[in-house]
């Protein structure tokens, strides 16, 4: 029987109702985060969240229990029985349950917390193959640093990538790639290392982060600056990343072939660095 986790209790998944007056129900007024379990142990799972804390931070929504989302995400690989799996455990924060009002509720409301753990299967991308991504105009809001569960945009875009049978969307704003609908994105440039800069266009990514800190630790040159949309025609490698399948190579961006059509030497040495890092936690 399948456990999930709501308003402090881990109940059967299929019991659980939520109010229609929620107001991430009404609103998406809501954040959520996704941590990976690699059969053993969550893979950073501090970056997660302090993310989560900031997100909380900038809706100003007051859940005070952010640091028990450890302690709920381990509880629910041992209910599941997926210790020894490859999972992921979602974890969402509505502002909570109130009459429908533009102003939040006032006085506040509690929140509604609520995650649940799935076991998976990672798709493997052989080394020798790369995947097709779309390129289309960003249509999302300004505040794309927020991990809100507004999705509506992301999730468009990624369905008009899906059909085509591409594994992602990649956006551009103004003239500049910015990142996917569910993953950053990386080039190679004339050998430099090359993703847009944190801000409020692009989700600030746990695994961006982690391999921009595995590229300098590799010495490899970086620069987190914005690649046109101009310039894609003349980078030798790309790369998309996110916390449930790490790095995986592109070798065809709109119909833009890149590095010859298979994966290029340092999204490949990242990647078996990336893994090198996991299996040394495996211990
Ligand atoms: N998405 N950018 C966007 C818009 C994302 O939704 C995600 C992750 C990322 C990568 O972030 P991270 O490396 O921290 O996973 C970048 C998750 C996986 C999701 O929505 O399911």
């Amino acid at each position: 029987m399948e456990i999930s986790y709501i308003n402090g209790q881990f109940l059967p998944h299929e019991i659980i109702r939520i109010s229609p007056d929620d107001r991430g129900f009404l609103f998406a007024d809501g954040v959520y985060e996704v941590v990976k379990w690699y059969g053993g142990f969550f893979y950073d799972m501090e970056s997660h969240v302090s993310r989560l804390k900031r997100s909380l931070r900038e809706l100003k929504i007051g859940w005070t229990d952010p640091d028990r989302f450890p302690s709920i995400a381990n509880e629910l690989i041992r209910l599941n029985d997926l210790d020894a799996s490859y999972a992921l455990v979602y974890l969402q924060v509505t502002r909570g349950v109130a009459r429908r009002t533009h102003y939040f509720p006032s006085p506040d409301v509690t929140p509604t917390v609520y995650a649940f753990a799935w076991g998976f299967t990672p798709e493997t991308i052989p080394e020798e193959k790369g995947v097709k991504v779309m390129l289309k105009e960003d249509i999302r809001w300004s505040r794309c640093d927020i991990k809100s569960v507004a999705l509506l945009a992301n999730t468009l875009s990624f369905q008009e990538a899906y059909e085509k049978g591409m594994k992602e969307c990649i956006f551009i704003r103004n003239g500049v790639i910015t990142e996917g609908s569910h993953s950053n994105i990386f080039f190679v440039i004339d050998g430099t290392l090359c993703t847009h800069p944190e801000s409020n266009f692009i989700l600030s990514g746990v695994t961006r982060k982690n391999i921009l800190r595995i590229a300098k630790e590799e010495g490899l040159k970086i620069k987190e600056q914005a690649v046109s949309e101009n310039t894609l025609r003349s980078c030798q490698e790309a790369f998309i990343t996110n916390t449930i399948a790490e790095i995986t190579p592109v070798t065809d961006l709109g119909g833009i072939i890149i590095g010859d059509g298979i994966p290029g030497p340092l999204s490949l040495m990242l990647r078996r660095k990336f893994d090198e890092r996991i299996s040394a936690l495996r211990g």
